[in-house]
């Protein structure tokens, strides 16, 4: 778990980066399935973790950048809660757990921000992306629902966007625990798949893997043998020999760091002659991917470069033909690789990405492209240091997807239409890691997890 000393830390550099005024962060509620008392489990707000490291409910904070100082806020335990759900630390612990002395009620927090707003203060507050604190935020400043997204402060996601991307060895550490996580419910998965199961069983004993082991996923997670669809969160198919099965799962560290793998694996011991030939692709992507990554270094052209060994591959295949610069260039690739290559990973498995995707993974240098596929790349700007990114090129099939671009002719210089019918059953390959830069190149988190084709095969016959 991270220190009381770096909570303390990095409140301190946000006031040294922000000018003036109060940062107001609110943390999560409960929030309730169908009667107060059955909550979904809770998720903390990501930058209210990261500055407090508080993951309980029904607390807020204010950080008085001029005077530097912080105030937690939030209800003490009533006797009639302590009865139904038991003691929990009071206030004040909870303020030193972050380093916070100044401890205070709800409503104190609504008198300080009239007297801050009464003073001509500015008051900065992060994006909300829940409607409750939507709400909250309106009611607190006195600004109507529909105009709490207008005074969002620019300067504060900025400052926090630059502080939350370079990642600290104690982050790190955090990572590494969920990457543990990650390897062992994927190679669990990977080890327990047969034919005649159902999707299902797989997902439950991942769910339960993790939560034996007081983890949870970071995400929902994907596990099909229709890996075309991306996001695959259906998971009812009964898996049959021949089939091919995409795993994208994660967990969650202690202090609730993220990983975010996938793998693909045959639901037979050994791949199809035309999956290892589509599983190579993926692969050669995402090692030429990883191999490219360094400060300074574009992440759009890492993508790029992905895609044009995707492109390249594909040709290799007869799926594809003509000059690949060109294929890349206009987004032929993108009928085969409709995604981009990767996102930032932290506190949230797309880190910050409730800051803003275009704040997080764009800047001054780069704008995010109109070209199909090419516009769901998240990060597209250039690496630094401390950035902890994930590497997931993918080949799919998607035959909605193959039957409107072949009506249409669409880029018919680059795609060999006629063979696609037959692949149209394929599913999809992704193969994903977790990557941090470091100073000099890049570092793979983790302890490695089955990928090679005889890695893979290796297990699936074990
Ligand atoms: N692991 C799911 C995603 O990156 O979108
Ligand atoms: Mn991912």
């Amino acid at each position: 778990m991270l220190t009381t000393e770096t909570y303390v830390q990095r409140r301190n550099k946000l006031i040294e980066t922000l000018d003036s005024g109060l940062v107001l962060l609110i943390g999560h509620d409960e929030s309730p399935m169908n009667f107060i008392d059955n909550p979904y489990p809770f998720w903390q707000d990501g930058s209210f973790l990261y500055y407090l490291g508080l993951n309980e409910p029904g607390m807020a904070a204010l950080i008085d950048v001029d005077e530097n100082h912080c105030t937690l806020f939030g209800h003490e335990r009533t006797l009639d809660e302590i009865v139904w759900t038991g003691e929990l630390p009071t206030l004040a612990e909870r303020g030193a757990e972050a380093g916070i002395a100044d401890c205070q009620p709800p409503a104190e927090l609504q008198s300080r921000l009239s007297a801050a707003t009464q003073a001509g203060r500015t008051v900065h507050c992060l994006p909300p992306y829940r409607d409750s604190t939507t709400l909250k935020i309106g009611h607190l400043l006195e600004v109507p629902t529909a105009d709490v997204e207008s005074i969002v402060s620019r300067e504060l996601v900025r400052a926090v966007v630059a502080q939350r991307s370079i990642k600290s060895e104690e982050e790190i550490a955090e990572i590494e625990q969920a990457m543990a996580l990650a390897r062992e419910i994927h190679t669990m998965a990977m080890r327990l798949a047969r034919p005649g199961m159902k999707e299902q069983e797989i997902v439950g004993a991942i769910e339960g893997l993790l939560i034996s082991q007081s983890s949870a996923v970071s995400f929902p997670v994907i596990f099909s043998v229709r890996g075309e669809v991306l996001h695959n969160h259906n998971h009812e198919n009964i898996m049959q020999e021949g089939d091919l099965a995409i795993l994208d799962a994660g967990a969650m560290s202690r202090a609730r760091y993220a990983s975010d793998i996938t793998r693909t694996f045959p639901v037979g011991p050994t791949f199809t002659p035309r999956q290892r030939d589509i599983y190579q692709v993926v692969l050669a992507a995402e090692e030429a991917a990883i191999e490219a990554l360094k400060p300074g270094k574009p992440y759009e052209e890492v993508h790029l470069l992905a895609a044009r060994k995707v492109a390249e591959g594909l040709k290799g295949l007869g799926l594809m033909k003509g000059d690949v610069e060109a294929a890349v260039e206009q987004g032929a690739h993108a009928l085969f690789f409709p995604h981009g290559l990767g996102h930032m990973m932290g506190l949230d498995v797309h880190d910050m990405e409730s800051l803003g995707e275009d704040d997080v993974g764009y800047d001054d240098t780069v704008a995010r492209s109109t070209q199909f596929g090419r516009a769901y790349l998240r990060l597209a700007k250039s690496l630094e240091p401390g950035h902890v990114i994930t590497v997931e090129p993918g080949i799919y099939f998607i035959p909605q997807l193959i039957d409107s671009w072949a009506k249409e002719e669409r880029l018919a210089d680059f795609i060999v239409y006629d063979k696609l019918e037959e692949w149209k059953d394929f599913g999809g390959v992704r193969i994903e890691d977790d990557v941090l830069v470091t100073a000099d190149g890049y570092r793979l988190l983790g302890e490695p997890i089955p990928k090679s084709v005889e890695e893979v095969e290796a297990l699936r016959s074990s």
